[in-house]
């Protein structure tokens, strides 16, 4: 008998995660893998795009659910979701990350009696504003396995009462995907397209609600990047809801008056790498990304008042700096002038990480032999 392991994507820093994992699961006989696609990325820049930089097979089933409000949204899921697991009866769901298709498939999965793991679990930003930090608590608090990319998480766990041998230490699988690619990333025309240079241009990303959803906060940033690419080009791929907000609030005009200053579409997963592994520096309220320029050694400026991913700090090249104007300029010229923070590579974050997690779903979920 097979074990059978559903794998659920539904927004874009889902797909460099699950990845690897499916890729290891195949090399096993004795599991089934099946990959699920809720929807909640649909865009062929947020999805599709990734899927073919990744090699990540089609999805076994896709749910369509689409953009709405949290509530709707994460109903729609819920209510698809059941529906695959009567269909196919999987005997462990794995769940990545921290965004509203985590929380629904995880929800659905352990009132249905199937385990449950979560694959990047215990990281606290211990703001509860954000709608991932409870999507984060609440996953945690029903999940059978926990795997979990750096030691401060199992603290984080422990804290909240989780029982200690759901926890296991893997690393983090978003880095198996980033060391898998990026000698074929290096390849990438990206640069050359956009008429930058390596070192002489900042790569800027935003769709933390926080910062764009409301126009003062938007309007801040905004100003503070005007002034940045006077002295050095930025590049910024723009994620769909902050191009809806910018419209929203009417600050395109003054982003097109700013020549240095480069808005884009979202790129694909290795044009993106390209774009970071060379950056002078990178501006962004994403949490992958921090993790992503502490490997690449590309010094990063975390535009929030806190992280869930404190080793980024203490060993990588990330500094949480808030999102005020000033702040953000000071910072980036600290950088301009050659001193951005040197980091070292955390723990286990060795592209072995996938091979880890599904080493231990195999020995737990192996039926027993005698
Ligand atoms: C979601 C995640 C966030 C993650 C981010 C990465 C939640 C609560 N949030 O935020 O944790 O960091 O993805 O991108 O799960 N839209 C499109 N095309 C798409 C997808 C979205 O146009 O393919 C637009 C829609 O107008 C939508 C808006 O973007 O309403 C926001 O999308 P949504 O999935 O609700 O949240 P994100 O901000 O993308």
């Amino acid at each position: 008998m097979k074990i059978k392991i559903a794998n659920v994507v539904g927004a874009r820093p889902n797909f460099m995660k699950v990845a690897p994992l499916v890729d290891e699961m195949k090399t096993h006989e004795d599991i089934e893998p099946i990959l699920v696609h809720t929807g909640q990325h649909y865009d062929q820049t947020m999805s599709k795009l990734f899927f073919d930089d990744l090699g990540l097979p089609k999805p076994d089933i896709y749910l369509g659910v689409g953009s709405a409000g949290h509530g709707a949204q994460t109903g729609k899921i819920m209510l698809e979701f059941e529906r695959v697991l009567q269909e196919n009866k999987p005997d462990v769901v794995i769940v990545v990350g921290d965004v509203n298709s985590t929380i629904a498939c995880g929800l659905v999965a352990v009132k249905m009696g199937v385990r449950l793991a979560h694959v990047e679990a215990g990281l606290r930003s211990h703001d509860r504003t954000m709608p991932e930090e409870i999507n984060r608590v609440l996953t945690d608090q029903i999940s059978d396995y926990l795997f979990i990319t750096e030691r401060q998480a199992h603290r984080n766990l422990q804290r909240e009462g989780i029982d200690q041998e759901k926890i296991f230490f893997t690393g983090n699988v978003m880095i198996d995907s980033l060391l898998k690619h990026r000698e074929r990333a290096e390849q990438s025309h990206i640069l050359p397209a956009l008429d930058v240079a390596p070192k002489r241009y900042g790569l800027v990303t935003l769709h933390r609600p926080s910062n764009v959803d409301q126009h003062e906060n938007l309007a801040k940033i905004l100003e503070a990047l005007i002034t940045v690419q006077q002295q050095l080009p930025l590049i910024f791929p723009v994620h769909p809801r902050t191009r809806k907000m910018l419209q929203a609030f009417g600050l395109e005009e003054k982003v097109q008056a700013a020549a240095n200053l480069k808005l884009i579409a979202p790129l694909g997963y290795l044009d993106f790498l390209k774009l970071m592994a060379h950056a002078k520096f990178v501006l962004t309220d994403s949490g992958g990304i921090q993790e992503e320029t502490t490997v690449l050694g590309a010094p990063c400026m975390t535009l929030r008042e806190n992280t869930e991913r404190p080793i980024t700090v203490e060993a990588g090249t990330n500094i949480v700096i808030g999102n005020s104007a000033g702040r953000i300029v000071e910072e980036s010229n600290r950088i301009l002038a050659g001193h951005g923070k040197k980091g070292a590579l955390p723990e286990l974050w060795d592209g072995h990480a996938a091979e880890r997690i599904v080493r231990i779903l195999l020995e737990k979920e192996s039926p027993k032999s005698g």
